[in-house]
């Protein structure tokens, strides 16, 4: 934190970027929001348009397909698309955060030029698999198995759940056990191919919100991997996985600052339009404050969010600032997305209006990728440096 130097004003990059989503946004996504959410049908047009439009791998360099922005541009990109809505933000942000990171970070120049140009074009799905049945917050407690073979591949066995966009992914970056006696520094990272015999997905999830973004377990069954298809060294894995997890955390705090944002102008919308009493309800003091409060905790998670980009985009570690912004936007898109259906009151309740797919999209943002609980046990760790 100290030494930050604060310029408010965005570069002319970023904010061509922000336009590109910001009209990707208003003029498709938003449009079809509620029929997605109605229907769970996958956004597989509209994701096609993001990739066009460098929106999934905004990161990217140019040479890999990618539209070559920064850190601030990607939070800029994802808040337009997760004000519009939030599941077609889910599929973007595993993408961009989860997938396309960990390739640009760890990656060879092959794994670059194939599955990593596939998802940053738009012309695949990728998908990041961590968690198992038994084990979410406890991530080392995986038990899906690779065993090295003489050739130097791996059999692959074992169960990963909750797998955004597992239903449709092409690439699978999975995180499994070599050396299962050496804990977190036994895991391995693989690029999957999900065409591939010995991979099966499982049967949808049917979810409280996020409804477009499609979720399943996946299951390998003697799935061979090449030796090549490792991401990284053996046993570094665990660390890939984290150090993935940061950036994916900026990509969750941006889709909750774009869920509040949703919800806030909704509200500021509805106040001024709605009478009871014989005037617009807010001139009401009552709802006044709510709008201010709303306004305090939305302009102050935005400013967290592009905190923990600016960091990253320094090369710097920005853990800390990653999980600070992730469990403040969370709670505030939560705290947010309540106070705008309790002003609409009726209709807040009602699926006319899009409040209460805001209210209940807002919820996975405390959960997924580290629940709000686990974001306080990393910040405290690293504040304290205990453990
Ligand atoms: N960056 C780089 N390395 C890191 C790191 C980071 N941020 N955090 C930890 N590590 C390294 C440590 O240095 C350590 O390395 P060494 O073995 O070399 O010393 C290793 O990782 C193990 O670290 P810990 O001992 O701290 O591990 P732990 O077992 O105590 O767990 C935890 C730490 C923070 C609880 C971690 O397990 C965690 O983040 N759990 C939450 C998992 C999670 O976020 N799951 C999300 C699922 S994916 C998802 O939701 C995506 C989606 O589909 C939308």
């Amino acid at each position: 934190m100290e030494g930050i130097a604060v310029d408010f004003a965005f570069t002319e990059e970023q904010l061509m970027i922000q336009d590109a989503a910001r009209r990707i946004a208003r003029e498709k996504i938003a449009p079809s929001a509620a029929h997605h959410d109605h229907t769970g049908e996958f956004p597989r047009e509209n994701m096609r348009l993001l990739g066009e439009s460098g929106l999934m791998g905004v990161e990217v360099p140019v040479e890999y397909g990618g539209a070559g922005m920064d850190p601030i541009a990607y939070v800029l990109a994802m808040i337009e698309v997760a004000a519009a809505d939030a599941a077609h933000a889910t599929i973007m942000s595993v993408n961009n955060s989860l997938f396309c990171n960990a390739i640009l970070q760890h990656g060879g120049e092959a794994q670059k030029q194939t599955q990593l140009r596939a998802i940053a074009e738009g012309h695949e799905i990728g998908a990041f698999a961590l968690t198992e049945p038994q084990s979410g917050s406890d991530a080392t407690a995986m038990r899906c198995r690779a065993v090295q073979q003489a050739d130097g591949g791996y059999v692959i066995n074992g169960k990963k759940s909750w797998i955004t966009s597992g239903p449709v992914a092409r690439h699978v970056l999975l995180f499994a056990l070599t050396e299962p006696e050496q804990g977190a520094r036994g895991v391995t990272a693989f690029l999957i191919d999900a065409e591939r015999e010995g991979y099966r997905r499982g049967k949808a999830e049917p979810k409280l919100g996020i409804r477009a973004s499609a979720t399943c377990e996946i299951e390998f069954d003697g799935y061979h991997a090449r030796a090549d298809e490792v991401l990284g060294e053996p046993g570094q894995g665990f660390r890939i996985a984290m150090g993935v997890l940061d950036a994916g955390r900026i990509g969750i705090a941006s889709q909750a600052v774009g869920i509040a944002r949703a919800a806030y102008e909704a509200s500021v919308d509805y106040v001024k339009e709605r009478k009871a009493f014989g005037q617009a309800i807010g001139s009401f003091q009552m709802i006044q404050a709510k709008i201010a409060d709303m306004k305090c905790r939305l302009d102050a998670v935005q400013l967290l969010t592009l905190r923990a980009a600016w960091q990253k985009g320094q090369g710097a570690r920005f853990t800390t600032e990653a999980s600070v912004a992730k469990l403040s936007a969370s709670e505030a898109a939560m705290w947010i997305a309540h106070q705008a259906v309790q002003i609409h009151a009726g209709m807040g309740y009602s699926k006319e209006m899009p409040v209460e797919r805001y209210f209940r999209d807002a919820k996975i943002t405390e959960i997924y990728e580290g629940t709000s609980e686990i974001q306080r046990l990393v910040i405290a760790r690293q504040e304290t440096g205990l453990r």
